[in-house]
């Protein structure tokens, strides 16, 4: 579907951090940085690993098992060992709650 899901608070997501969460069953990483929230999905595309437990700098995020590099705000893989984009997502901030579209 094609609606607004309400995933977090926007006070839960520190400032230039990354957290998980869990929507419809999908663990999507919702990331904060200079005030604008950026969701992707949170698994790797390269193992089983997840992004929110990753460190994010420069408005990319680093995957926590073997390094790779994700930018957050298109998904594109940066450098090796990754070879697949991450899904990215539509966020939308109103009343201080945030809100992804999955489809
Ligand atoms: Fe993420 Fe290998 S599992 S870089």
């Amino acid at each position: 579907t094609d609606s607004w899901i309400s995933v977090s608070a926007l006070d839960d997501i520190p400032d230039d951090d990354v957290i998980g969460v869990s929507v419809n069953g999908h663990p999507i990483a919702l990331y904060k940085m200079d005030g604008e929230v950026f969701a992707t999905d949170n698994v790797c595309t390269h193992g089983q690993a997840l992004l929110s437990d990753g460190f994010l700098e420069d408005g990319e995020i680093e995957c926590p098992l073997h390094q790779g590099k994700f930018c957050i705000k298109t998904g594109k893989a940066m450098c090796l060992p990754l070879t697949d984009d991450i899904q990215t997502y539509v966020t939308r901030v109103e009343d201080d709650q945030v809100f992804l579209r999955l489809g």
